[in-house]
């Protein structure tokens, strides 16, 4: 088993992870894991990683200049994740290291919520299941239990996951467009490039699938919100900062969105008090790849990484590269 205390360890993950994967770097190195329950906050992590050569990170961990600074042993980050926005990369450049993600294998995953969302918000299930476990159910009758328009669905972000959120719901019958830099990413599978604010103007459904970046911080704000059609449902399995939380509240209180479904949050694990309130509103908490098959995947990448680096082999999937 591997160590609770973080003393001295070569290896700090930062989070327990499925055991398989965990197990190539035990067998190899002195590993430290964080606690099972919360969080590492970024004391522990530092202190956890004085001396470590690699440290596998949870979307949760902050990896900037002052923790870099005290890990000054430090090879590898090697993130438990895709999304590489809790780590500051240009100061990750500047030391040298290697930065990892865990790619491709949680692509289905994802895109399975990102559905499964979509057909929920559509068939309102909460609210509907809600109805009837208050014992509020009369009986079936013509006039019960509308569905929200979901024909055209608008992807922001057409990379991989979009690309099987795309593939998904042309499946279903769903037209798709999208909004990426690349305008004609989607040309193979007939998704049709749009500007991003007629995009937003013509879908009855966005999902979001951009990565978090400068640039696509508040991406929908107040305004772009409110280029949106009446009762058009909104999801976000990518990450929370990419969507203005106060404004989507508030336009689900004013029935300007029929209804959001949300995996991801601005301040997560706290949810907004007023997305809390709102019956239309389908909260998850951070599940998109919580599969057992796509978190072994995920584990055995960013074990395999850290393995690669300290045995002096390129990982399979850097982000950065050190020189
Ligand atoms: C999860 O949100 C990830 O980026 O892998
Ligand atoms: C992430 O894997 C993406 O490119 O969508």
């Amino acid at each position: 088993m591997p160590l609770v205390s973080p003393d001295g360890c070569e290896v700090f993950v930062s989070k327990p992870m499925p055991e398989g994967p965990l197990g190539e770097l035990t067998s190899r190195f002195r590993v430290a894991v964080g606690h099972p329950e919360r969080p590492t906050t970024a004391d522990e992590l530092a202190l956890a990683c004085r001396s470590a050569r690699a440290v596998v990170a949870m979307l949760t961990d902050r990896i900037d200049a002052a923790f870099l600074g005290r890990a000054t042993n430090l090879k590898i980050v090697s993130n438990f994740a895709v999304g590489v926005n809790n780590i500051d990369l240009e100061a990750c450049r500047a030391r040298g290291l290697w930065v990892t993600n865990t790619p491709d294998v949680l692509t289905d995953a994802t895109a399975d919520l990102t559905m499964a969302l979509l057909l929920a918000c559509a068939r309102r299930l909460p609210q509907t299941e809600a109805e009837l476990r208050a014992n509020r159910w009369q009986g079936w009758a013509p006039l019960h239990g509308w569905a929200l328009p979901y024909g055209k669905l608008a992807i922001i972000g057409l990379g991989r996951i979009g690309k099987a959120v795309a593939k998904r719901a042309q499946a279903f019958g769903i037209e798709v467009r999208h909004s990426s830099p690349d305008a004609k990413s989607g040309d193979a599978m007939g998704v049709q490039g749009m500007p991003l604010d007629e995009l937003l103007a013509w879908a009855d459904v966005v999902s979001v699938h951009c990565p978090l970046t400068a640039e696509t911080q508040h991406l929908l704000d107040r305004t772009r919100l409110a280029t949106m059609r009446p009762g058009a449902i909104l999801l976000n399995t990518s990450r929370g900062p990419v969507v203005d939380e106060e404004a989507v509240a508030e336009a689900l209180e004013s029935g300007r969105l029929g209804a959001v479904g949300l995996d991801v949050f601005e301040r997560e694990p706290v949810v907004h008090p007023r997305l809390l309130a709102a019956p239309n509103a389908l909260l998850l908490p951070h599940v998109g790849s919580a599969t057992e098959q796509a978190r072994t995947a995920m584990a055995s990448l960013a074990a395999g990484a850290v393995v690669d680096v300290l045995e002096g082999r390129g990982p399979k999937h850097p982000v950065v590269k050190p020189g």
